[in-house]
């Protein structure tokens, strides 16, 4: 099997396994990512098959969405390389990336990632922000359960990825406990300009949700 050919399988293989997700980490984010890793990888030069494998499994067996959320992404991601034939240098870059890349890995300490880490972690969290941005953090609200604003709450920080996880915000609170800061943490020039633009759309559509709050617009 070529390498194309086994990106293409495994796109096939998340796409079926996730296509009716339904709390914003569904196949589309998943293939708006790896949209994204493309654009940015061929401005950064990287190994796009690394990238590429990375960033289509990146979200296999993440706690968010397992049973009891128990982290089964290494185990999980092992598991599809090996049916793969993905072995040797690149299966541990993509292992790496994969379990070192998320945001509450991150929330301590920021993680050493390769050039291809970087941008499969720019990609995603492009997704987090910007239109997308919203109507993924209002879809994953509503299938918490939760509110989609409470006036009483105000943003948190977080001591660990454990409490984090824990403590998990929702809803317009989520914008200021994360996805306002994620501009600043973009690794590359390329996803640092795309985010900047979605970063002011998200701006001003909270100055619209607030005065809309109070019927002032
Ligand atoms: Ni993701």
């Amino acid at each position: 099997m070529t390498k194309l050919q086994k990106i293409k399988q495994t796109a096939e293989y998340i796409r079926k396994l996730s296509i009716n997700e339904n709390s914003g980490h569904d196949w589309w984010h998943i293939y708006r990512t790896w949209q994204l890793a493309k654009q940015i990888g061929k401005a950064e030069k990287a190994d796009m098959f690394v990238a590429e494998m990375a960033v289509l499994l990146h979200d296999l067996g993440d706690y968010k969405l397992e049973p009891n959320h128990k982290d089964r992404t290494a185990e999980k991601v092992k598991k599809w390389l090996d049916k793969m034939d993905v072995f040797g240098s690149d299966k541990e870059k993509i292992l790496h990336i994969v379990t070192h890349m998320s945001y509450n890995k991150n929330v301590l300490k920021t993680q050493e990632l390769s050039l291809e880490g970087k941008i499969a972690q720019d990609a995603d969290r492009l997704d987090a922000i910007g239109a997308m941005g919203i109507a993924r953090c209002f879809i994953y609200t509503g299938a918490n359960g939760a509110v989609m604003y409470d006036p009483g709450m105000k943003p948190r920080s977080f001591k660990s990825s454990e409490d984090y996880q824990q403590r998990h915000s929702i809803g317009v609170q989520h914008f200021y406990e994360k996805l306002l800061l994620l501009k600043d943490l973009m690794n590359t020039k390329t996803a640092k300009k795309i985010a900047l633009r979605r970063h002011k759309f998200m701006e001003q559509y909270l100055k619209q949700f607030f005065a809309e709050w109070v019927g002032k617009c």
